[in-house]
């Protein structure tokens, strides 16, 4: 039997040629598309194995003509372009398998010879669906594997469980499974369930008639029912009320809600998605998270790596978010490859989104165009620093600094210095409250939804703070 293999680098056709070999094929190697038609017109082959970029074009772009020359060959697809897009378009033509590089060589001669066995090669091959690049920026190895779970969830209504610490990228990827799956004409419907008081929650997520309780003033439909046809994306799962978890046991189960106050039994179409940065199996232990909404909701569990185990990804990133800024209005900036070297050493355990405030905050302040590693340890050590509880007086110093050493646009320097303010301010005040919240709230004179919620985006975790270390 024998296989086509498009591959313009010589040296990896060269391994991939001797594996297939190895695997009892015989192998035609050619290094273009249009050798590609040409050869595909006059033969038949099992399986077709192939690059993507090629000097003559795209090798998925023009997948269409290899189907209407050989519709029920497998394909197996080989991309450097280790990006979720790259992964989504390989699935999307119903490729057999998809491999980013650099691949076990083994795996892959083992693969062709499952395709060429099996008849399902040609079995995703109809759904040509237009997909657009997102924004999730990483090629790092783990991340592959994060592509490679979000593309095996978009062709069906399994349930998605995000776990990963706070940061990561979890409502991105929640996004991305709405957007590149099936449902994606469907609506979105995220809801934190940690942000919606305990009394609440039910009228939150399954409506209330109008008069249900004191307030229900009209009838209210729930995120269940918003999301009907689409995905209801329930964030923060970990820390839902235990008796909103019963309830939203018995809806998944039954596939059904009810309103508050309401009889009729209402049939919901939805797809679910959660996500948690708490560690589940200890809370069921603990008795504080049921386990059977657990096996509910773990159908599909995705891990979303912390940045410290990709940092392959964050010259990447940060160099993303620079451009972002720079959309935004912020001054454009560059980086050094020496600054991205030593923002790649830094820990952030705020992941993702502590890179990108940091990120932000350099785009606001650096004064050379291209920022170099000096400018970030510059930034690092002026900055109030993650659980160090520095106070005002530093504030202040930093703020001057800002103001002498940058030229900030308008708009932006206020957010900036609440976030560097409200930092140490929520330091001291937890420390003294012990960790406790509420009281912090009191003290504080704000709702203690919006000092969690700041936290949160703070990155700041009440328990470390007391405790730090
Ligand atoms: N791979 C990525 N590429 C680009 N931006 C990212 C990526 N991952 C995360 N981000 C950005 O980082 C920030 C945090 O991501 P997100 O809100 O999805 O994290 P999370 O895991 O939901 O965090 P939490 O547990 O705190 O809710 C967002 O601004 C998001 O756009
Ligand atoms: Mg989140």
């Amino acid at each position: 039997m024998s296989v086509l293999l498009v591959e313009d680098d010589a040296s990896i056709a060269i391994v991939i040629t001797a594996a297939l070999e190895a695997e009892g094929f015989a192998v035609t190697h050619c290094d273009s598309i249009a050798e590609r038609d040409r050869l595909l017109g006059d033969q038949s082959f099992a399986a077709l194995v192939t690059d993507v970029i090629l000097t003559d074009g795209d090798g998925i772009e023009t997948i269409g003509t290899v189907r209407q020359l050989a519709p029920a060959m497998p394909i197996i697809i080989l991309s450097a372009q280790n990006t979720l897009d790259t992964a989504v378009r390989a699935s999307d033509t119903g490729a057999f398998e998809y491999f980013p590089k650099p691949f076990d060589i083994d795996e892959l001669a083992r693969t062709v010879r499952q395709a060429v066995g099996s008849s399902s090669g040609r079995a995703k091959a109809e759904e040509e669906a237009q997909v657009q690049g997102l924004p999730l920026v990483g090629r790092s190895a783990p991340m592959q594997a994060v592509y490679r779970m979000i593309t095996r969830v978009l062709r069906n209504d399994l349930t998605v469980l995000i776990l990963g610490e706070s940061g990561t990228g979890k409502e991105l990827v929640a996004e991305a499974i709405h957007q590149l799956g099936q449902r994606k004409t469907g609506p979105f419907v995220a809801v934190n369930t940690a942000a919606i008081p305990g009394e609440l929650i039910e009228s939150e997520l399954f409506g209330h008639e109008k008069g249900a309780f004191t307030g229900a003033v009209v009838r209210h439909a729930g995120k269940f029912e918003q999301a009907q046809g689409g995905t209801l994306f329930l964030d923060e799962i970990g820390d839902m009320p235990m008796q909103a978890q019963t309830r939203l046991l018995r809806a998944l189960q039954s596939g059904t809600i009810r309103r508050v106050g309401g009889r009729e039994e209402i049939a919901v179409d939805v797809r679910i998605v959660a996500a948690t940065n708490r560690e589940l199996e200890p809370m069921i232990s603990a008795g504080t998270f049921r386990e059977d909404l657990f096996y509910r909701l773990n159908v599909v569990p995705i891990m979303l790596p912390p940045l410290r185990d990709r940092a392959d990804d964050i010259a990447a990133l940060a160099r993303h978010f620079l451009a972002a800024a720079a959309s935004e209005g912020l001054p454009r900036h560059s980086l050094s490859d020496d600054a991205a070297a030593s923002l790649a050493r830094q820990p952030w355990r705020g992941n993702v989104r502590e890179l990108r405030n940091f990120i932000y905050r350099l785009a606001l302040l650096a004064r050379e165009n291209v920022i170099d590693a000096a400018a970030i340890t510059a930034l690092l050590s002026g900055m109030p620093k993650s659980d160090d509880g520095r106070g005002a007086a530093d504030l202040e110093s930093a703020v001057s600094g800002w103001l002498a050493d940058a030229d900030p646009p308008a708009g932006t320097l206020y957010d900036a210095a609440l976030a560097a303010f409200e930092r140490p301010l929520f330091i001291s005040v937890l420390r003294r409250t012990g960790g406790n919240q509420l009281r912090a709230a009191q003290l504080l004179g704000i709702n203690r939804n919006t000092l969690r919620k700041r936290l949160h985006e703070l990155n700041l975790d009440p328990l470390q703070v007391v405790r730090p270390g």
